[in-house]
């Protein structure tokens, strides 16, 4: 390919921009827009990234189902030995539809429910992530009526700032997700006298795009801090999960490589046994996938020109709701001399907060392609059917293959779950 985009998997081969072998022009006419397309390459090599560096030491990536949880993407990090990290009974439902073997799985989460711990245990699960004394005790309730043991870490809030968006960092004082470093030892205590309750780790998860190594190695010295109290109590551990949060690359960002964040956490273990466990989302999927979407309308006005485009605020939230920043380019390369202006690129949904993209220097014409790029996590993961819209679909290239993992939603399915009156 000419020139690179979001990864070695997506760029311009001639003027068309392509996804592993195939043009998006093919896509678009094939499948429709909007539409999401993931490169099994790129997937492939991102898991590949976080695997590697491990090398002989005992090590599970599980991979975060929320950032992206189409099933078919879901297998193909099963059947690369990946486990996963899951927040619902219905991301269980999912890993378990999707080949993954059960005791790869983690549960986290503030607020699981009895059915949701019953289908875990009966599921046989690795380890439930508990975030709070009430669920600590609940699980033990649940877990003895069953007759069985339910394998635990407590989630540590390390109060570390990982500097990155307020609503996606997770492991300050202030944040509602996991038990406080203070209590934590007392809770272990606790835990290790309960019926049904195993100890079996310890996890910690600061938030989320974090691009620079010293807040993991800050939480991750207060958790070997940790780990060594509970040793002197007695209490061993079988895995140190270290949670996900690596940032991408979206626009100027440059966060560390894999190789090198993991190299940095081995570094920091040095003469530990324990498996380390992992919960790479985004770094898995955000840079192997992108949004393909068509312009409807370009409205030229006195102050602005909007491209109205056919994907909106429903199909990518991560602009609307954190002012995230998502390079758009076109599906066609612009010819040189073709007039370049400058749009604000916004969907078709009644909202001013309807944008995917502020003052984009672009050639267009309604029916020309566009490619949101770096759209693999949170993306179609988040999208909700706003203004009734249905969800879009989903593509995997693998190779020149085109694998349609999702279809469409129709407006039927939209309607079918409400009822009339009678
Ligand atoms: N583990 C736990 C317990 C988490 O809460 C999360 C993400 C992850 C792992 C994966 O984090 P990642 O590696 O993807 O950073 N919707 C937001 C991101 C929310 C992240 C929530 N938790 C966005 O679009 O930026």
């Amino acid at each position: 390919m000419s020139q690179l985009l979001c990864s070695e998997h997506v760029g311009y081969q001639g003027r068309q921009l392509c996804v592993e072998e195939v043009r998006l022009s093919r896509i678009a006419a094939e499948f429709g827009t909007p539409c999401f397309v993931y490169s099994r390459a790129a997937l492939t090599s991102a898991f590949e990234s976080f695997d590697s560096p491990f090398g002989a030491s005992a090590h599970l990536i599980c991979y975060a189902v929320k950032a992206n949880s189409n099933l078919a993407i879901l297998q193909l990090f099963a059947r690369l030995g990946s486990g996963f990290d899951i927040v619902s009974g219905g991301e269980l439902a999912r890993v378990l539809k999707a080949g993954a073997d059960p005791r790869r799985v983690v549960f986290s989460g503030v607020g699981k429910r009895v059915d949701e711990m019953e289908f875990a245990l009966d599921a046989g699960i690795l380890c439930f992530n508990v975030e709070s004394q009430s669920e600590l005790q609940r699980l033990s309730q649940v877990a003895h009526a069953r007759g069985v043991v339910a394998p635990v870490s407590i989630r540590v809030n390390p109060d570390v700032d990982p500097k990155t968006h307020p609503y996606i960092s997770t492991g300050l004082k202030n944040n509602k997700f996991g038990v406080p470093f203070e209590q934590a030892r007392a809770l272990y205590r606790e835990a290790s006298a309960l019926p049904g309750i195993r100890i079996s780790g310890i996890d910690c998860h600061i938030g989320s795009q974090i691009t620079e190594i010293p807040p993991f190695l800050d939480a991750l010295e207060k958790v070997l801090g940790l780990v060594d109290s509970l040793h002197a109590d007695g209490i061993e551990l079988d895995h140190l999960d270290l949670g996900g949060g690596l940032g991408i690359r979206y626009r100027d960002e440059s966060p560390p490589a894999p190789n090198a964040y993991i190299g940095a956490l081995l570094e920091a273990l040095a003469g530990r046994s324990q498996r380390i466990l992992l919960e790479p989302g985004r770094a898995l999927v955000g840079n192997a996938g992108l949004l393909l979407t068509r312009v409807e309308y370009l409205k030229h006005g006195t102050e602005r020109n909007f491209a109205v485009v056919d994907a909106a605020m429903n199909d990518l939230m991560r602009p609307a709701l954190y002012e995230a920043w998502h390079d758009i380019v076109p599906v066609q390369q612009q010819a040189d001399g073709e007039r370049v202006e400058r749009y604000e690129i916004v969907g078709p949904v009644c909202e001013s907060g309807d944008f995917l993209g502020h003052d984009r220097d672009l050639s267009l014409a309604p029916g020309s392609l566009l490619a949101v790029m770096s759209a693999g996590a949170y993306g179609m993961a988040m999208s909700s059917n706003y203004n009734t819209r249905p969800r879009a679909a989903e593509v995997l290239i693998d190779g020149a293959q085109a694998h349609l993992i999702r279809r469409r939603e129709t407006i039927e399915e939209l309607l079918g779950g409400d009822n009339l009156l009678p």
